[in-house]
């Protein structure tokens, strides 16, 4: 099961390595970073620079049992009820296990973790958690420093990068096993243009999809490359219907398109309220963690009550934390507000739910392991099955760590597989390309039809005019030249596609999945996950399988 691949040049240059990580935030840094210590030839390749992945503008922090009286127990509890039935309890145990040593080995690694007066780690708190379990650096900017952490590493060890190149697709060998991948690479010199990194083991670490809808907190580089890489290969995906929505962006317009700015949850979780247009405290009532309740809870009460407010915003209201706090504890979000005329120390802060997380992605086992072997995942592009239908917050940047490191022991262990033998060329149909145009066709159909609330009429709607987009490209006259913009239009066709076709085939309302017709949680029925391949006509297979079947069990 094989066979697309995207439009493109031959490769006009090579590389050699065991392992090829493609991307640089917490993820695939780890990855790299382990990988290297077990003397693996490790090249990373990344999209910008190092440090313009997504782990750069996480906020809140990182989750892990650290605080005195937490439990791994307790965190996995609160992730399984944050996942909605759909968790895989033996992932989760994994994160909440190996995470608090994880965490100690990033900040041996360099991150330096904002302390209490008496030298503790400084631990908040977020939705969902019933207890302060969010350790954070430099107040609200912890990705920004583990982010600068690794890639100080990454830089001391002289591990090979290659920055500005865009994955393209999986080499694969002639038993079917990845044996590397093709790239574009914008620079000068030897490697530019499209070139191959030719490795036995084949990493994605690609981050998320967010630019899939017209307002997202994600990067601009969060086009949905890996999932569309790894669907071309045939690998598997799930889960990626549960998009989730953070219930507090910036609101800067109902029209504003592209990266907004995240007011993050810690900001709630250190004692700030969602209020209403009267300025009424609308979350009391709704859940006993009121603010605090897991993010889908609070992302569709904001969205109900703005559609009974005929709103287009709620306020997150902070006032009383004081210009010292704000500027201590939340100096990124205060500049931020600033910088868009809202001052949060003597204003509520407008906010809206905006896209912000894939909680399915490219389906992994518990050592990361895709279905095509040699290729493994880990961070947002991967579904390891620790999220659900819907991510408990700060999750993410642990998950990110806890399965990079068991990437890099498993190969460790087992070392590449180098048997079969490399083609440098993709093999496959050759994908039409979409044109850079359609882009914005593809955010403003998913923003409209597949958001936060969707129903039958919507996601049919979605998924025609999606369908119509890529028949107009097979149309020859219309078909886009190789390119970055057109090579990443085609990927956020691809991710949008499926992710409709997922969202329309969830007959239920499940975490982040939220369908106005079938409101409610169907266990019975749909405690399940979906299950997407393409087919070699390029149009998404959607199966179910129980969540004892998940992930697929490998020795
Ligand atoms: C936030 O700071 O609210 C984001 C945390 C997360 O997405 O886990």
């Amino acid at each position: 099961m094989t066979g697309i691949r995207l439009h493109a040049p031959e490769p006009g240059w090579a590389v050699d390595a065991d392992v090829v990580v493609i991307g640089s935030g917490v993820a695939g840094l780890t990855t790299a970073l382990r990988c290297e210590a077990a003397g693996l030839r490790t090249v990373v390749v990344t999209k910008a620079n190092l440090d313009d992945g997504s782990t750069r503008w996480a906020q809140g922090g990182i989750a892990a049992a650290l605080g005195e009286g937490d439990t791994p127990e307790q965190h996995l509890d609160d992730t399984l009820v944050a996942g909605a039935g759909l968790c895989d309890e033996p992932a989760v145990r994994l994160l909440v296990t190996e995470g608090p040593d994880a965490v100690r080995r990033l900040m041996a690694t360099g991150a330096a973790f904002d302390r209490t007066s008496d030298g503790e780690i400084s631990l908040t708190r977020e939705g969902g958690h019933h207890r302060r379990r969010i350790a954070h650096a430099g107040g609200d900017a912890t990705g920004a420093e583990i982010s600068r952490a690794l890639v100080e590493a990454v830089r001391a060890r002289g591990i090979r990068t290659v920055e500005h190149a865009l994955v393209l697709d999986l080499l694969k060998d002639d038993e079917g096993r990845a044996s590397g991948v093709t790239l574009h690479v914008m620079g000068e010199g030897q490697h530019d243009g499209v070139g191959a990194v030719r490795a036995p083991a084949v990493v994605l670490a690609t981050g998320g999809m967010g630019q899939v809808f017209s307002a997202t907190t994600n990067p601009p580089v969060s086009t949905g490359d890996g999932v569309a890489l790894a669907l071309r290969a045939g690998a598997e995906v799930s889960d990626l219907e549960f998009v989730q929505f953070h219930p507090t962006v910036l609101f800067l317009g109902a029209g504003a398109e592209g990266q907004q700015p995240l007011v993050s949850e810690a900001v709630r979780g250190e004692g700030a309220h969602l209020v209403d247009a009267d300025g009424v405290r609308f979350m009391l009532g709704q859940h006993e963690l009121a603010e605090l309740a897991p993010r889908d809870i609070v992302a569709k009460a904001i969205t109900r009550r703005m559609r009974e407010q005929g709103a287009e915003h709620m306020y997150l209201d902070a006032r009383h934390f004081g210009a010292e706090m704000w500027e201590q504890r939340f100096p990124t979000i205060l500049a931020a507000c600033r910088a868009h005329g809202i001052d949060p120390v003597t204003d509520p802060i407008p906010v809206a739910p905006a896209a912000h997380y894939a909680s399915g992605g490219v389906r992994t086992d518990l050592r990361g392991r895709t279905t095509v072997p040699g290729l493994y995942a880990c961070g947002e592009v991967a579904c390891t099955g620790v999220h659900g239908a819907n991510r408990l917050a700060s999750n993410s940047l642990l998950e990110g760590l806890v399965f990079a490191e068991r990437i890099a022991a498993d190969l460790a262990e087992h070392g590449p597989h180098r048997e079969g033998v490399a083609r440098t060329g993709a093999a496959g149909a050759v994908l039409t390309l979409i044109a850079p145009e359609a882009r914005r066709d593809i955010q403003r159909i998913m923003t409209r039809y597949a958001g936060v609330l969707r129903s039958a009429a919507s996601l049919t709607a979605a998924t025609d005019a999606l369908e119509a987009l890529r028949q107009g490209a097979e149309d020859d006259r219309k078909a886009a030249e190789p390119g970055v913009d057109s090579w990443e239009t085609t990927n956020l066709l691809c991710v949008a596609r499926v992710l409709a076709a997922s969202a329309l085939a969830r007959e239920e309302t499940r975490g982040c999945h939220w369908r106005e017709d079938h409101p409610d949680r169907d266990d019975e029925r749909w405690r399940r996950h979906l299950v997407v391949h393409l087919t070699p006509d390029r149009s998404p297979v959607v199966r179910t399988t129980g969540t004892a079947d998940f992930p697929p069990v490998t020795p």
